[in-house]
C-alpha cells in the first residue's frame, strides 16, 4: 500500500480516463447491485464513484468490498474509466467517470453512525442533503464526524482562505503580526474575565484577555507602528447566536494615522475577504453618525437592506387635542413612525390592534403603538377620529403615504425607548413580511458614538476607556457634560450586525487620567489596574488608533450560516458547554 502516488477523489476527471490511480478516503455511500457494488469514496477534495465487479476487481476484492460500511476508511487501487452513457451523475463533480477497483485495503472500520454524514446521492437527481433537524448538541458531541461533511469542510477551508487573505494583504501594507499574552491582567471590554489560578502564587489568578487592547497600544509605544494579530479573545458574557465565550479577532493598531486611514484600509480588506465567498461589496461604504442611525433605524447597527426608516412626527402633533400624544409631548417626549409600504392587505386591523399594539410592541418595551391604514378616503384606524384634518394631511405627506400603506407610530416620553421599540418593530416586520432581499450586503461605518453611557452611579465607557474624546476640555465631574461628549470611535456594520469596532486612542497620560476620573475610578484603583499602562504613556507615546473585526462573524456572514458556531471547528454550544469534551459539565 503506497500513499505517495495518491490521487484525490474530487480532482479526477475525463483527462484521467485510462490511468491507474491510488485513492484513500472514507466510504460516503454504497449501492449494492448484487454482482456489482458501487461506492462513493470521499476525501477532502470531493467524491468519486468506485466500482467493484468480478471482472475488474476479482472475487477476493469483491468479497472484501461486500463488508464495507459507511465511513470505513479505505485504500483503493483502480483504473479510471468513462461512465456508460446514461449512468453519469451530474450531482457530483466527477460524475462523468468512475474508478474500476483492482485492490482494496480497509484501513480503519467505523461503528454505527450517530447521524448521516453523506451529502451526495448516488442516484442522479436525488438529494440526500443532511437532515437539518439533527440536534446541534449531537453534532457537537461527534464534531469529528460532523466536520467530515463537505459543507463543514468547506466552511473551514473558506475560513482559512479568508484569514490567509487578511495576512497577505496586511503584510503587503507593512503590518506585522505580533503575539500578545494569553495569561495576563484584566482588559476592560465590558464583559467578565475568565480567570486562571496560579500554582506559584496561590489564591492569585491570571485573566484571559477580553482583547489585546492594552498590549497593542503598548506595541505602538514600542515603535512597531503597524501591528495586527489573528487572536483568540475570551469573554464571560450573556450568550447569543453571534457570540462565543472564546472567539477570534483580527486585531489591528497603527501609529501616525487617522480615521480615514483605517476606513480605507478596512474597506479594501473587507472587500477582499468577502470575495472569497464570491461576494462583491458595494463601495465606498456609506457613513452614518450614531445619532442618525438611532434616529432613523433605532439601532447602532442599522440594517440598510430595506427601507422603513423612521420619520419624526412630534411637530405634527404640537397642538394636538389627542390626549395621549398631548401628554407625552407635554413631558418633552417623542413620536416617531414608519411607513410599511403597500402592506395593508397583510396587516389587517385585527393583526395591527390585537397582535402588534397589544402583544408584540409592548414586548419591545413600549406602552403601545398607534396604527393607521391608508385607504381611498384617507386614514383608517381606531384613533384617527381624534386627529384634526391638518394632522391627518400632515401625516400623509410626512410619510409619503399612498393607498395600501400602513403607518405605525410609537410615542413615549423617552427618546431612547421610542428608538429601541420602533427599531425592533422595524426588524420584526421586515422579517415577517419578507422584506429583506436575499444576497444583499449593505456595509456601513457608524461614527460619532457617545463617549459615555449613563449608569446609576455615573457614567461608563461606551467603547472602552482608551478611546479619544472629540474634545478634551471637559470637566470629569460634570455628568451632564460627560454624557454630551462624542468619541472618535467607529463600528463596521453590515446587514444589522456589528462586524468590528475601534477608535483613535488617547496617547496622553493626563487625559487618560481624567477619563478614569470621569469613570469614578479612585487613584488607587487606577494605579493597581492600569499603572503599568499609564507609565508607558509618559515615554513618547505616538498618536495611534486601531480596530478589531470579529473573524467568526465575518466568515459566518460570508458563508451565510445561521450562527458563528457553524464556522468554528470546536465551538461551545448555546449554553457555553462543549458536548464533545464535556467542558464544563452543566
Ligand atoms: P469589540 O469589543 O467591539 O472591540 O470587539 C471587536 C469585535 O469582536 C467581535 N466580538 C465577538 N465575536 C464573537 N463572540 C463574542 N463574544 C464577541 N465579542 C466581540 C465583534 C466585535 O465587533 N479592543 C476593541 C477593538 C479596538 O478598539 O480596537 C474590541 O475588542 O465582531
Amino acid at each position: 500500500m503506497i500513499f505517495r502516488d495518491r490521487s484525490h477523489c474530487g480532482l479526477l476527471g475525463p483527462s484521467d480516463v485510462g490511468k491507474e490511480v491510488v485513492l484513500a478516503g472514507w466510504v460516503d455511500a454504497l449501492r449494492d447491485h448484487g454482482e456489482v457494488l458501487f461506492v462513493h469514496l470521499r476525501d477532502r477534495s470531493g467524491i468519486v464513484q468506485v466500482v467493484f465487479s468480478p471482472e475488474s476487481s476479482g472475487e477476493e476484492v469483491c468479497a472484501l468490498a461486500g463488508g464495507l460500511k459507511g465511513e470505513y476508511c479505505v485504500h483503493v487501487r483502480g483504473r479510471v474509466v468513462k461512465r456508460m452513457e446514461g449512468t453519469e451523475n451530474p450531482g457530483i463533480v466527477t460524475g462523468g467517470i468512475e474508478v474500476a477497483a483492482k485492490e482494496l485495503t480497509i484501513l480503519s472500520k467505523a461503528g454505527a453512525l450517530p447521524f448521516q454524514i453523506s451529502e451526495k446521492s448516488m442516484m442522479a437527481g436525488v438529494s440526500t442533503k443532511r437532515d437539518e433537524a439533527v440536534a446541534e448538541d449531537l453534532r457537537l458531541q461527534y464534531r469529528y464526524l460532523d466536520l467530515r461533511r463537505p459543507t463543514m469542510q468547506d466552511h473551514l477551508i473558506k475560513r482559512h482562505r479568508v484569514v490567509k487573505t487578511v495576512r497577505d494583504f496586511l503584510d503587503e501594507q507593512g503590518f506585522i503580526e505580533v503575539e500578545t499574552p494569553m495569561l495576563t491582567k484584566s482588559t476592560p471590554e465590558g464583559a467578565r474575565d475568565y480567570l486562571v489560578p496560579s500554582r506559584h502564587y496561590p489564591k492569585n489568578f491570571y485573566a484571559l484577555p477580553q482583547s489585546p487592547q492594552l498590549f497593542k497600544q503598548l506595541l505602538m509605544v514600542s515603535g512597531m507602528e503597524r501591528y495586527f494579530q489573528i487572536v483568540r479573545c475570551f469573554r464571560d458574557e450573556d450568550l447569543r447566536p453571534n457570540r462565543q465565550p472564546e472567539f477570534t479577532q483580527l486585531d489591528l493598531e497603527a501609529s501616525f494615522i487617522d480615521e480615514e486611514f483605517l476606513y480605507a484600509l478596512f474597506e479594501e480588506l473587507s472587500v477582499r475577504m468577502f470575495r472569497i465567498g464570491g461576494i462583491e461589496l458595494p463601495r465606498p461604504y456609506p457613513r452614518m453618525t450614531w445619532l442618525d442611525a438611532m434616529n432613523s433605524t433605532g439601532s447602532d447597527r442599522p440594517d440598510l437592506r430595506f427601507g422603513m426608516t423612521f420619520k419624526d412626527a412630534a411637530d405634527i402633533f404640537s397642538g394636538t387635542s389627542y390626549g395621549i400624544f398631548k401628554q407625552i409631548l407635554g413631558r418633552g417626549g417623542c413620536i416617531k413612525g414608519i411607513n410599511v409600504k403597500g402592506q395593508s392587505e397583510r396587516l389587517s386591523k385585527n393583526v395591527l390592534q390585537n397582535e402588534y399594539a397589544k402583544e408584540i410592541v409592548p414586548g419591545f418595551g413600549a406602552k403601545g403603538m398607534t396604527w393607521m391604514r391608508v385607504v381611498e378616503e384617507g386614514l383608517e384606524s381606531n384613533i384617527v377620529q381624534f386627529f384634526s384634518d391638518f394632522e391627518r394631511q400632515e401625516i400623509l405627506s410626512r410619510f409619503e403615504a399612498e393607498k395600501g400603506d400602513v403607518i405605525l407610530m410609537i410615542a413615549d416620553p423617552s427618546w431612547s425607548l421610542v428608538c429601541s421599540a420602533l427599531g425592533q418593530l422595524r426588524l420584526h416586520l421586515a422579517d415577517r413580511l419578507g422584506l429583506i432581499p436575499a444576497g444583499l450586503f449593505c456595509p456601513l461605518w457608524v461614527t460619532d458614538f457617545p463617549l459615555f453611557d449613563a449608569t446609576e452611579q455615573g457614567v461608563t465607557s461606551s467603547h472602552h476607556p482608551f478611546t479619544m474624546p472629540d474634545r478634551t476640555d471637559f470637566d470629569p465631574e460634570n455628568i451632564e457634560e460627560l454624557l454630551s461628549l462624542k468619541s472618535r470611535a467607529y463600528d463596521l456594520v453590515m446587514n444589522g450586525e456589528e462586524l468590528g469596532g475601534g477608535s483613535i486612542r488617547i496617547n496622553d497620560r493626563t487625559l487618560q487620567n481624567r477619563i478614569f476620573k470621569a469613570l469614578g475610578l479612585s487613584d488607587t484603583d487606577v494605579e493597581e489596574k492600569f499603572g503599568f499602562f499609564l507609565k508607558a504613556l509618559e515615554y513618547g507615546a505616538p498618536p495611534h488608533g486601531g480596530i478589531a473585526l470579529g473573524v467568526d462573524r465575518v466568515v459566518a456572514m460570508i458563508l451565510g450560516t445561521s450562527s458563528i458556531r457553524e464556522v468554528i471547528a470546536f465551538p461551545k454550544n448555546r449554553s457555553a458547554f462543549c458536548p464533545l469534551t464535556e467542558a464544563l459539565p452543566p
